[in-house]
């Protein structure tokens, strides 16, 4: 259901973000990877605030493999603290948001998955040199995507899952806007429809 309602957007997503084009160079990979940092830094904090004293679950948390894969493409702390962060992010005051949201920022660690090799074959980036983010789970991601889609079934009632597709929706609408304005994209049409 999720798949199929944001399908065209994933496809828009990955079609713009230059992460497996062939003319991907080490600048324009540390410059997505200060983008993602500048949209999961306020997210978290979203999300922090919306759960209250408990939290996102540990295991889920991306910031520490952002902040130390912009450290090993060479930011000092004052860079990093400098970069700018999204302001338009999706809605978020209820359990079907966040259910939404996550889909998005969890599913995108299978996309890792593969955006990992092509990088270490492209530019010898692995774990240790720039890459730890798209590999954040590394071999817990099928156990960690299924626990999530466990919480997506429990979940599941005809009243909510509208409000979980358009806040998943809302989530790559926002995304893309953020990574466009961020100048990482390539030209596409998908950015206008937010
Ligand atoms: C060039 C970039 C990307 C590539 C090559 C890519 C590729 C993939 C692949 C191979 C899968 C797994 C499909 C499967 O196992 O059946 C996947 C799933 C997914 N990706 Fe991406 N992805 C990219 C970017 C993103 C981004 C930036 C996001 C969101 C921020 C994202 C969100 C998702 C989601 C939500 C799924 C789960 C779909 C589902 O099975 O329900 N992807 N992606």
């Amino acid at each position: 259901m999720l798949r199929a309602a944001t399908a065209t957007r994933h496809k828009s997503l990955e079609a713009r973000l230059p992460l497996t084009h062939p003319d991907l160079d080490q600048h324009t990979y540390a410059r997505i990877i200060a983008a993602y940092y500048g949209f999961h830094v306020p997210l978290q904090r979203r999300i922090d605030a919306f759960l209250g004293p408990h939290g996102l679950d540990p295991e889920r948390h991306k910031i520490p493999a952002l902040l130390k894969d912009l450290q090993a493409l060479g930011l000092n702390h004052a860079q990093i603290d400098a970069l700018p962060l999204c302001e338009e992010l999706p809605g978020l005051d209820a359990q079907a948001h966040l259910l939404g949201i996550m889909y998005v920022m969890e599913g995108a660690t299978l996309g890792g998955q593969v955006l990992r090799r092509i990088i270490a074959q492209r530019l010898s980036i692995d774990a240790d040199t720039g890459g730890e983010f798209l590999d954040v789970y590394g071999r817990d991601t099928g156990r960690l995507w299924k626990a999530f889609l466990k919480q997506l079934a429990d979940f599941d009632h005809p009243e909510h899952n509208a409000q979980v597709i358009d806040a998943a929706c809302m989530t790559f609408a926002c995304f893309e806007a953020w990574l466009d304005r961020a100048g990482v994209l390539k030209p596409g049409q998908m950015a206008a429809s937010l």
